[in-house]
């Protein structure tokens, strides 16, 4: 598998994903009407042309398979980095490809806080979090696609600690 920072040739690749994966795993979290072309638009606007100039988004690939990325955005309202996507394939998944990621985004981070959102519902994503030590604060009301979805952060304030745990040198 290759890591690496996101090129502009990644970007049709990572809107596939990003719209696929939504539609697969959201299908319970979002109103059926909502995963269709209202969602094909937002990512079409999301992974636009100048995409890269307003995230930072590592991909891992494996030849010309994009296996998963993970997006930041600049700082979230509270300082720090803003994990604003985090996707890996289904076939891709359960073998340390969101790890990988997570590890070269909290790399990132440090010396910062990170955080991120995820749905309520998105339990399997929420318990892996947990597992990586992130800290999820009160749950609000989180607008996706006009619906309103309840949500959690999810906040790492000690990223040395993230980058050492997920590396396998602290517990
Ligand atoms: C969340 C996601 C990115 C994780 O990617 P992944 O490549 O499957 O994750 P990994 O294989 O690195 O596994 C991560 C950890 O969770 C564990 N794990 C993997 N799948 C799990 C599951 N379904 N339930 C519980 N634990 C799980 C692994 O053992 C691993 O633990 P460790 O790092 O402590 O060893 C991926 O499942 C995904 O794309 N989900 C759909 C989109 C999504 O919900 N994204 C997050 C939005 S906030």
């Amino acid at each position: 598998m290759d890591l690496r920072p996101a090129q502009p040739s990644d970007l049709p690749d990572i809107a596939r994903l990003h719209e696929a994966n939504w539609r697969r795993d959201y299908v319970d979290f979002l109103p059926a009407v909502a995963l269709g072309a209202a969602l094909h638009a937002d990512m079409a606007g999301v992974w636009g042309v100048d995409a890269l100039n307003v995230r930072r988004v590592f991909v891992a690939r494996q030849g010309d398979a994009l296996l998963g990325f993970a997006a930041t955005l600049g700082e979230d309202p509270q300082g720090g980095t803003f994990l604003d996507s985090m996707h890996v394939a289904p076939s891709a998944r359960a073998q340390g490809i969101g790890r990988a990621l997570m590890s070269a985004v909290a790399v990132l981070a440090v010396p910062g806080p990170l955080s991120l959102e995820v749905l309520c519902a998105n339990t399997d994503a929420r318990r892996i979090y947990r597992r990586w030590g992130g800290q999820e604060g009160a749950e609000f009301d989180d607008e996706i696609l006009g619906y309103i979805v309840p949500a959690v952060t999810v906040r790492w304030d000690d990223t040395v600690r993230l980058v050492d745990r997920l590396s396998g040198c602290a517990p």
